[in-house]
């Protein structure tokens, strides 16, 4: 069930304006909008909690090579305080985003889906909350 709150609304709005007008006379180029789009309308990132929302993704894609005792690569994320040391860092996104300079997480495998990452991001952009 998705809540479409209004300035969601005209945000998406003005993203689709300012994309179309972008891709003018760019062939493809509607197909991506689209896509983009329904993403935006079809992921929920309001109070994203890091008890509800952020510990399943770790557990579901992280914990088996950095929870804590296995700390792969010295890195733990298992435990709030622990992982947000590597939110404040911009190690924690810049590695599930693959942003260059960055260990494209997780590793071998393949990237968390959109939908995750856009919840992470809201959620660190909240100050990353232990809620
Ligand atoms: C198969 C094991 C494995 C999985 C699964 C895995 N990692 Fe890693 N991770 C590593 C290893 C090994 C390193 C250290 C070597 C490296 O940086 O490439 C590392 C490094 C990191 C770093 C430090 C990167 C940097 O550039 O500073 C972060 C942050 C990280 N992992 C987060 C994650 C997150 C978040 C997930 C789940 C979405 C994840 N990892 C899944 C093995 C894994």
């Amino acid at each position: 069930m998705i809540l479409m709150h209004h300035n969601k609304l005209t945000s998406l709005r003005t993203f689709l304006l300012l994309t179309t007008l972008l891709c003018l006379g760019l062939n493809g180029c509607y197909y991506d909008v689209e896509e983009d789009f329904k993403k935006m309308v079809d992921c929920n990132t309001d109070g994203v909690s890091y008890t509800n929302d952020i510990v399943p993704i770790l557990q579901n894609r992280c914990y088996k090579c950095h929870a804590e005792g296995l700390n792969l690569g010295n890195v733990t994320l298992e435990g709030y305080d622990r992982l947000k040391l590597l939110v404040n860092s911009g190690r924690f996104l810049g590695a599930i985003r693959r942003d260059p300079g960055f260990s494209p997480m997780p590793q071998n495998e393949a990237m968390l889906p959109d939908c995750q990452i856009m919840k992470i991001s809201a959620w660190i952009e909240a100050g990353a909350p232990n809620n």
